[in-house]
């Protein structure tokens, strides 16, 4: 969950706003896919606007940076990234051209008034439950007012954005994430979710469904389901039982024209046994779970409030791969969480032998201030996170090339996302979220082929059309 995106790919542009009163808006997302979704909808509510997306941030009129607070360094680049555009708006106030810069996300949620404070260019602090506001909070900046708006909005702010389907000029990829649930209970000792994302909310299951339906019928043929703690979805069926996101799958599968589904990010302590029969039961919940352990110690575990231990977790990983076989794991990692010793990180190592993953982030735990874990006792020294982390690392990459390869030689189900770089060659996702190159000229995007995989490489597959 940690790629930087400068958001806005091509195929997300839009287009169609009026040459009169158009502006330019570059958004550079950082952190999570729940921020990808949400810079999505921002570029939609600015659009509405007249303001078309770029993705070079000389040509932009507004920059609005949607950031993450999980580890210092992510809050750090915002303060760095700010310095640079504080420049950039002295150079085009010098040539009379406006430039404005907004802060939104969870360094927004956490730090509003202190970016304010530190970054007198910024304009705009805008929090995740307030993004729906964007439009009016530019038109007070412009009149001189600094906006800091991150308070928990009353309304729903996805009933106050517009529909991402029918923003003028906005071409839709194939592949769609779709928020269902917001912020976290859990409070693991180590994360600040619960507290700049705030408690766990699930959006109405009528909301969820007609926006899926919705980018069905603009084209999206694979949706992943997005969540701080996506499992803990709850609702209500049509006669007031209550249900999860379990039954949440079954009733998207009925979508006709949705091809696949995926959802992240799970707790192991809400898997539940409707989530586990939806893998058994339906073909197109791709085989694929993110499914965070964080440590192997159990010691360690408890310190991180994480209320399962590493037997529970390996058992959990039994039930669900005997539901569905070919099902491969994801997971993210801390090592040096406070206390941690030589032996516990190895139950680390060992939990990682046992399970086996196709797919893994790590990271050296990060101090993060208002945390429990903040104030624990014998903080581990920088060089041996870093040791510890390269050991992990070595793991968890051998593991994942070791699933790659597995699959040279074997068939699977390709769908087709955009052009590769060659003539003729088009980029597939796996079911597995991989990569896969292709020679496919009688294919187009958004179909699904049949594709036999013929080398792996570091970051991606190659395949050849399979006959018949
Ligand atoms: N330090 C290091 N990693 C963290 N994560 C969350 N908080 C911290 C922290 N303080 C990691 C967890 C989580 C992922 C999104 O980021 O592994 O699952
Ligand atoms: Fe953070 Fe734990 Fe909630 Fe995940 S489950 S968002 S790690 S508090």
């Amino acid at each position: 969950m940690t790629q930087d995106t400068a958001l806005l790919a091509a195929t997300d542009q839009p287009q169609g706003a009026t040459a009169l009163a158009e502006r330019k808006v570059f958004i550079k997302t950082y952190g999570c896919q729940m921020n990808v979704y949400d810079s999505g909808r921002m570029s939609d509510a600015l659009a509405a606007e007249g303001y078309v997306a770029t993705e070079t941030m000389d040509d932009a009129d507004l920059v609005l940076l949607n950031t993450c607070h999980i580890r210092e360094k992510a809050a750090e680049k915002v303060y760095s990234a700010l310095g640079r555009l504080r420049e950039t708006k002295k150079a085009r106030a010098a040539e009379g051209r406006e430039f404005m810069i907004g802060v939104a996300g969870c360094v927004a949620q956490a730090e509003g008034d202190e970016i304010a404070r530190r970054e007198p260019a910024v304009d705009v602090v805008i929090g995740p439950q307030t993004y729906h506001r964007l439009p009016q909070a530019l038109k007070r900046a412009r009149s001189g007012e600094r906006v800091v708006d991150t308070e928990y909005a009353l309304e729903d702010k996805f009933e106050h954005l517009p529909d991402p389907t029918r923003v003028k000029g906005r071409a839709r990829s194939v592949t769609a994430f779709l928020t269902v649930q917001e912020g976290c209970d859990k409070f693991c000792t180590f994360c600040v979710v619960p507290y700049t994302r705030g408690s766990e909310v699930s959006r109405p299951i009528a909301q969820i469904v007609s926006e899926a339906e919705k980018l069905v019928a603009a084209g999206v043929r694979e949706l992943t389901l997005l969540g701080q703690n996506v499992n803990a979805w709850h609702g209500m069926d049509a006669s007031g039982r209550p249900i999860g996101l379990g039954d949440l799958l079954y009733r998207l599968a009925d979508i006709p024209g949705l091809a696949r589904l995926r959802y992240t990010t799970s707790h192991p302590r809400d898997m539940d046994d409707r989530l586990i029969e939806a893998h058994r039961d339906l073909r197109m919940l791709m085989p694929y779970l993110h499914l965070p352990v964080q440590a192997g110690s159990d010691r360690i575990l408890k310190a991180m409030n994480r209320r399962h231990n590493a037997a529970d977790y390996i058992a959990l990983v039994e039930r669900i791969r005997a539901a569905r076989p070919d099902i491969a794991l994801s997971g993210d990692f801390i090592v040096g969480f406070p206390g941690e010793t030589e032996a516990d990180f190895q139950a680390t190592m060992d939990l990682v032998e046992t399970i086996g993953y196709a797919q893994a982030y790590s990271f050296k735990y990060s101090t993060r201030p208002g945390t429990p874990g903040a104030d624990l006792p014998d903080h581990v020294a920088e060089d041996v996170k870093t040791e510890r982390l390269a050991r992990l690392q070595e793991l968890l990459l051998k593991q994942q090339q070791d699933f790659s390869r597995s699959l040279i030689g074997s068939e699977i189900d390709l769908l087709l996302e955009k052009p590769g770089r060659m003539p003729g060659q088009l980029i597939g996702r796996s079911p597995w979220l991989q990569s896969v190159n292709v020679d496919a000229n009688q294919s187009k995007i958004g179909d699904i082929i049949n594709v036999r995989i013929t080398a792996a490489g570091p970051n991606s597959l190659f395949a050849e059309v399979a006959e018949g």
